[in-house]
């Protein structure tokens, strides 16, 4: 809830070259409550003085020497901190075209000399409290943005703590490390801002791409666990855990969630249509899953599995290079040789026999 602290006293700006008439004006608005008077006999001392003071509400001449009250209320209004503050003009001057000119600079009302002492504090306190209700809605207005900015924080951390626990779940199933999932999620990233791609999109694919195969928990164990090179059967029930992934983080109205769905169904097509589940060619592949492609093998290729031995840093940079308009789209592949050494640090950082580094 908004603080509901003391109310501070309302700061009245008074500006007549009269002294006479300005210590009148002041009396009347010292009666009207706790109020501090900011009171200036010219133009330029007001403008001077509010360089570090502020106002809640102003009373200006008209008739002064050298910068006239119009002129000054206009000046007042250039200042972003008083373009909606109340300011009365005051004025002997009946002429109409002088009050459409004060109209037109920023006056709000209009008092006329003599003053009269009942009309004025009459006046002056409405322009208070209409002072006040400005400053409470201004208030309101912050208070506002600054609890929906709270509330879109929270909901982006719940949705980010939820992808993270299903990363973690799919990896009790798949035998790829936790590393394998962090790494290729950075690789995601790192292509993703080479591409230029938005800020945003750059971090939602880090966030998105961990759970790319978490459709291995709809596939046996039988296979998925296997040591030996997978028959043509076993191949193919693999090759559906991209659906399977697809059709469990589908549907749902989070962009993280609708992101990692379409990594998951197209992280394995290829860039010439020789890939899966839905043979996709060139373009027609969602880039994060293109990009997702390049991450997910090179990283497979960096790392020892019972079956194979972990290739070098440049074997494996080698091979995404070779298949650029074959397995991996040219652009995304242009990328990630211009990132060699973003790469390569990645790859040191995360490593599956040691620690992580960062
Ligand atoms: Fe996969
Ligand atoms: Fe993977």
């Amino acid at each position: 809830m908004m603080s509901s602290a003391a109310a501070a006293p309302i700061r009245v700006l008074i500006v007549d070259d009269n002294r006479t008439n300005l210590m009148l004006m002041e009396m009347l608005v010292a009666k009207l409550g706790t109020c501090e008077i900011l009171g200036f006999t010219s133009a330029a001392a007001a403008i001077e003085g509010l360089r570090e003071q502020s106002f809640d509400v102003g009373i200006i001449d008209y008739q002064m020497p050298e910068v006239d009250g119009i002129e000054l209320i206009r000046r007042i209004r250039q200042d972003s901190r008083f373009t909606s503050t109340p300011i009365v003009m005051v004025t002997v001057d009946q002429d109409t075209s002088v009050k459409m000119a004060a109209l037109e600079a920023g006056a709000v009302e209009f008092l006329e000399k003599p003053i009269e002492p009942v009309e004025f504090g009459v006046r002056i306190r409405n322009l208070m409290r209409l002072s006040e209700a400005l400053k409470n809605l201004a208030d309101h207005a912050a208070w506002l943005r600054g609890a929906v900015d709270k509330a879109t924080a929270a909901l982006r951390w719940r949705e980010e703590e939820i992808i993270e626990r299903l990363s973690r779940a799919s990896g009790y199933k798949d035998r790829e490390t936790t590393f394998h999932t962090k790494r290729m999620a950075r690789y995601c990233s790192i292509l993703a801002r080479e591409l230029g791609l938005p800020e945003e999109f750059c971090r939602d694919i880090q966030l998105a791409a961990p759970m790319h195969d978490i459709g291995k928990v709809g596939i046996s164990d039988d296979i998925l666990m296997k040591n030996g090179p997978l028959s043509e059967g076993e191949r193919s029930a693999m090759s559906a855990h991209t659906n399977i992934g697809a059709d469990i983080l589908s549907g749902s109205e989070c962009d993280l969630l609708q992101l990692a769905a379409e990594i998951a169904r197209t992280h394995h097509e290829r860039w010439d249509g020789l890939g899966y589940p839905a043979a996709l060619k060139g373009n027609s592949i969602p880039l994060s899953g293109r990009i997702a492609a390049i991450a997910d093998v090179f990283d497979a290729l960096t790392c020892e599995r019972p079956y194979k031995e972990a290739w070098s840093f440049d074997r494996a940079f080698s091979y995404v290079v070779e298949q650029a308009g074959a397995q991996f789209d040219p652009a995304c592949v242009a990328a990630f040789e211009r990132c060699r050494e973003a790469i390569k640090e990645v790859m040191h950082s995360f490593s599956d026999r040691g620690s992580m580094a960062a």
